[in-house]
């Protein structure tokens, strides 16, 4: 091992020190992947990537995809999707208010990507200096393994039904939009003119990479889970996704500019924080690793990851 890993007292969050990105080894480079493979969210600071710099660092990592609301991907560079609070001429540079619950990334997909890269361009932060607009992090492999047998195996072949319209409600996407808000606007019009998408996903999935169980849960977005009654299902939610953000496991990123963060979409759900508010601003670049070339490894899971 030559990358120096400084630990979270957290299953994830860890920082890899001492490198540049931009002229990592391949040595290097496969022992960060495996890094991120096995703990699933890793940071890395002091980066300032620029767009072309952080697609080409993105793409060793496999082929990236678009996200889906094309206007909120760069003009010049649409495999970075953009996320901000700044109106500029009275177009928004990118997502407002976005992953402001716990998630995982695309979960109204059949296959949902395989992580994403997150940096930091601009940061807010409180008059005391304080980084404002933090991301928060935990761990659905860790929540699945320490979950008490019985529940493992309650819930080992069990699926449950995701829709675009409970998460709407949730988020509040469909209340009336304050017409200040040009993004808030166009979302709420968006999902008017939307009808519900369901999706039914396993609530454990195995990682293609690792061969680790995930617990798969998003708030706000299930219905119900297949086959069990309403009651028991909302409960039996409730105790995974309180389980899988239970005290003393989340990791709190507070960014600075020119951190990189990582994370993985099936071992890791994440959690936008909004606690700031124009003038301040954010605004963060993120390239998404599609999941084809995790997939196509399903077969013969990478061992690489086992033995660090
Ligand atoms: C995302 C996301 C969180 C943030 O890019 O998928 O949820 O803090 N971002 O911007
Ligand atoms: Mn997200």
């Amino acid at each position: 091992m030559s990358l120096k890993i400084e630990f979270t007292p957290y299953p994830l969050g860890h920082e890899i020190k001492d490198i540049d990105v931009r002229n990592l080894d391949d040595r290097d480079f496969d022992e960060l992947q495996a890094i991120y493979d096995r703990y699933g969210v890793i940071v890395i600071r002091g980066q300032s990537l620029d767009p072309q710099e952080q697609i080409a660092f993105s793409k060793r990592f496999g082929p990236l995809e678009r996200f889906v609301w094309e206007e909120y991907n760069m003009r010049d560079f649409p495999e970075i999707f953009v996320l901000s609070n700044i109106v500029e001429d009275g177009k928004p540079l990118g997502l407002d208010n976005g992953g402001r619950y716990w998630h995982s990334d695309m979960w109204i997909t059949e296959q949902p990507p395989r992580g994403s890269m997150l940096c930091a361009i601009e940061v807010p932060h409180a008059d005391d200096g304080k980084p404002l607009g933090s991301t928060w992090f935990a761990s659905t492999a860790d929540a699945y393994d320490t979950l008490p047998d019985e529940l493992k195996n309650k819930i080992e072949n069990l699926s449950a039904v995701f829709s675009s319209k409970a998460f709407s409600d949730f988020v509040g996407y469909n209340k009336p939009a304050d017409d200040q808000d040009v993004h808030a606007a166009n979302l709420a019009k968006a999902q008017a003119q939307t009808k519900d998408v369901l999706i039914t996903h396993k609530m454990v999935r195995h990682h293609p990479r690792t061969g680790r169980k995930c617990l798969y849960v998003v708030e706000g977005a299930i219905t119900h889970i297949v086959g069990l009654d309403p009651q028991e299902s909302r409960a039996l939610l409730d105790t995974l996704m309180n389980h899988v953000i239970r005290a003393g496991v989340v990791y709190h990123h507070n960014w600075q500019v020119g951190d990189i963060v990582m994370w993985d979409n099936y071992s890791a759900v994440h959690c936008a924080i909004g606690d700031f508010q124009w003038p301040q601003r954010r605004l963060m670049h993120r390239t998404t690793l599609s999941s084809s070339a995790a997939r196509a490894q399903e077969a013969t899971p990478s061992t690489s990851s086992g033995t660090m």
